[in-house]
């Protein structure tokens, strides 16, 4: 099979280096890649291009089009390339609304009793400024309806936090929420569904704040661990059955059948699991930490999704813990420098795997092209032991104003 994943993180990386150490894949190219992407390998298009993308498909002989992140997705580019006739996995342009509009999501959930956050909606500046007037209890959640990579949550902790975020993102055509804040514990839960059933991988949890204590700023994620243990069995089945394959079914009544990546961010607070939202492809660093722990090959996963399948395929986790953590530019998720060489890369001992993400370069020459660099990644029998490897062989790698959190997987590990 000849494979073009599309995407430039560590996420990207990460499927194309799973493709090719299970023998799913001949061949795998990445659009645009980083430097983790050999350079013969590399397609220098832009992923929202799909003509160019398109073109690179015919001219390369494409068996197949790995979707890694969202926006494309939520442009259509499943329906694109399938209308070409060119297989790709993923989500199609209505599907992916689950992602792109958090109101359609909403609608969803509330239309099949999908248990979710409770919410408020309004339209612009001006309402929502009325209503933080009359709010009693801080914080709250504000959230932006469409795509805002990351920056469309706020959760003021006061009622002037809350005024300066909503002049700061909010227009005056702006659709947006209030949730309820949750003092729980969130963790991802993804599957794969072929439109009718699913497949679900170990729960994972990701790190979203800058600094140790999940204090500061949120970020694209600063490192990840699974399995979760927050999600015990019991809870992990009434995700499965009251939360992912009722999405599925719910899509599949709406006559929008969803195939791909399903992922579920859930809040967990006692006996109460509530999605806080969905995205409808692999998390990063999710994904960096849950396809090293798949015992199976990933692209038949893909295949089976895309064909509609996915009774035909069996797979299992190892009986393994992963631990990934993000390598970061000095100063994300605020301004950054980029450019800064990356040394130490030759000196990490095989049982570690770094993912590139932020990089570019080749042939053992690597520079920072990014605010998340590199995700440097462990397995273990045990979460101890991978966070340990982790976190010695980390200190070979350097790069100028390189920052990284101590704690990833604190809460397992305490
Ligand atoms: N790690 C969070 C996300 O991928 O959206």
């Amino acid at each position: 099979m000849r494979y073009l994943i599309i995407g430039s993180g560590g996420r990207e990386h990460t499927i194309a280096w799973r493709l090719m150490q299970d023998s799913s894949a001949d061949t795998v190219f990445v659009a645009p890649g980083n430097g983790g992407t050999d350079a013969r390998f590399r397609a220098d298009i832009e992923v929202n291009d799909f003509p160019s993308i398109e073109d690179f498909c015919i001219s390369h002989k494409i068996d197949m089009v790995i979707v890694g992140p969202e926006a494309p997705l939520v442009k259509g580019i499943v329906d694109y390339l399938n209308d070409k006739r060119i297989p790709a996995f993923g989500p199609s342009k209505k599907a992916a609304m689950l992602e792109g509009s958090k109101l359609f999501a909403k609608n969803i959930m509330k239309k099949y009793s999908i248990p979710t956050v409770r919410h408020r909606v309004f339209t612009g500046k001006a309402a929502l400024l009325e209503y933080v007037k009359e709010v009693k209890t801080f914080p709250i959640v504000i959230k932006l309806d469409g795509l805002a990579a990351g920056k469309g949550v706020g959760i003021p902790e006061t009622r002037e936090e809350a005024v300066e975020f909503i002049h700061s993102t909010v227009k005056d055509e702006t659709t947006v929420f209030v949730e309820d804040y949750i003092d729980g514990e969130e963790a991802s839960v993804l599957c794969v569904s072929d439109g009718t059933r699913i497949i679900p991988f170990v729960a994972a949890q990701d790190h979203k704040r800058i600094y140790d204590g999940d204090r500061g700023p949120n970020t694209g994620g600063m490192g990840a661990y699974a399995p979760a243990p927050v999600m015990t069995e019991a809870r992990l089945k009434f995700v499965h059955q009251n939360i992912l394959q009722r999405t599925i079914d719910g899509m599949k009544e709406e006559g929008i059948p969803f195939k791909g990546i399903l992922y579920a961010g859930v809040i967990v607070k006692g006996d109460n699991i509530n999605v806080l939202e969905f995205n409808v492809r692999f998390g990063d660093p999710e994904a960096q930490v849950i396809i090293p722990l798949i015992d199976g090959k990933l692209g038949d996963l893909f295949q089976a999704s895309v064909n509609g399948s996915l009774d035909r395929i069996s797979i299992s986790f190892k009986n393994m813990h992963a631990i990934t953590v993000v390598m970061a530019s000095g100063g994300y998720p605020g301004a950054y420098e980029k450019g800064m060489e990356i040394s130490g890369l030759d000196l990490i001992s095989d049982n570690v795997i770094v993912f590139h993400a932020g990089t570019t370069g080749s042939s053992g020459k690597y520079y920072t092209n990014g605010g998340r660099v590199l995700n440097v990644t462990a397995l273990g029998t045990t979460l101890r032991e991978a966070s340990s490897t982790v976190y010695r062989e980390i200190d070979h790698i350097r790069f100028n104003g390189a920052y990284y959190r101590t704690d990833i997987g604190h809460r397992a590990l305490e």
